[in-house]
């Protein structure tokens, strides 16, 4: 298949391009490069050895999907180009309406005028607010509590909406827990700008000496330990769920949802430790207090991926860590001294 894929360059955009060109299918990206690199889609054309076409500009400009649907046959769209940031989502909910909803507005107008009917949408975990207990299905009732994920809501619901309408349209939505870990190669990897907000790559920023110490948001959970628990999932592993999501729905209309995890919860703790004893490098923490709007709990029930797209997550959390630290050991500033 000929896959358009916004928001190519970022972090799950660029392993999904390679995980979709391993697979056989060619590429098409368009990025504004607000929150990501060019030099991360070079290393993709190094690592697959071939060249991938790019668009540099916004996706909710009409005029520009126009364009790209004009010059290429495409078959489906990945769209991950988005604004991805909790704390900046309630600063800013404007803009993360007009970044995350009306582009994707705009994306699936487009998208419907050009006779193009399967759209993947990068959705979250967020869905599910704090969720009653875990592991989590898709049938668990959603509700957001921030404009981030009030904007992967609307999306999903309009994806929905659309599929009602027009009997052709296919709507993949995939619902990721906590992407982590970099490409075997080290070549790409998690770049934030900034101080990171997630977890994973502010410990790896730590065990490079670029931070002295990780503050954990809470010790008194009711958890094993007392920090958070989450589902981290291999980036790999999830972008080798978009070709297999697309591959198994490709020409299959209506409306599928998808958690993206492994089904295993792991604690702040036990990734402190696990970077630690693979980066071989002292990781300091304090325990500080809780992050506002942060669950105690969160992993999926992976087993409906298993069942329809007969995808599993195989990569284990060492894998994970291991990657990270190859990312960050060789890459310490990130694509920016490229
Ligand atoms: C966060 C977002 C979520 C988004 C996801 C994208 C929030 C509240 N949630 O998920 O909406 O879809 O990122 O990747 O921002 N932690 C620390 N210290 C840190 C950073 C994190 O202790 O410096 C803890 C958190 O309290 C949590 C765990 O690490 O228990 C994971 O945090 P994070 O990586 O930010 O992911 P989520 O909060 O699950």
């Amino acid at each position: 298949m000929h896959i358009l894929v916004t928001g190519g360059a970022g972090y799950i955009g660029s392993h999904t391009c390679i995980a979709l060109i391993e697979a056989g299918h060619t590429v098409v990206v368009v990025d504004d490069f607000s929150n990501s690199h060019p030099e991360a889609l070079k290393r993709v054309e190094t690592i697959c050895e071939t060249s991938v076409p790019l668009y540099q500009g916004d996706v909710g400009s009409r005029a520009l999907l126009e364009q790209i649907f004009s010059e290429h046959n495409i078959d489906g769209v990945i769209h991950f180009a988005g604004s991805k940031a909790v704390g900046e989502s309630v600063e800013k909910p404007m803009l993360y309406y007009r970044n995350n909803v009306t582009a994707s507005q705009v994306l699936i107008e487009t998208m419907q005028h050009a006779g193009v009917h399967t759209l993947v949408f990068s959705s979250s975990a967020t869905v599910y607010g704090d969720p009653h207990s875990v592991p989590i299905a898709e049938d668990f009732p959603v509700g957001a509590t921030n404009p981030y994920g009030r904007s992967k809501l609307v999306v999903e619901q309009i994806m929905q909406d659309q599929a009602v309408a027009n009997s052709a349209f296919n709507a993949i939505i995939l619902r990721y827990f906590n992407p982590v870990g970099a490409h075997a190669s080290g070549k790409i990897g998690e770049d934030p700008n900034g101080i990171p907000n997630n977890l994973m790559p502010f410990i790896a920023q730590v065990a490079v000496g670029k931070r002295s110490e990780l503050s954990i948001f809470g010790g008194d959970y009711p958890t094993k330990d007392g920090t958070g628990v989450r589902d981290y999932i291999h980036v790999c592993d999830l972008a080798e769920g978009h070709a297999k999501a697309l591959e198994t729905l490709h020409g299959k209309p209506g409306a599928h949802i998808f958690n993206l995890g492994t089904g295993a919860g792991v604690s702040v703790l036990d990734m402190v430790k696990a970077y630690a004893r693979v980066s071989q490098r002292p990781i300091p923490y304090q325990i500080v207090a809780r992050r506002p709007g942060d669950v105690a709990q969160c992993y999926a029930s992976p087993d409906h991926a298993k069942t329809v797209l007969g995808w599993q997550a195989v990569r284990s959390l060492d894998d994970m860590v291991a990657s990270s630290w190859r990312w960050q050991s060789s890459n310490p500033h990130g694509y920016r001294e490229a």
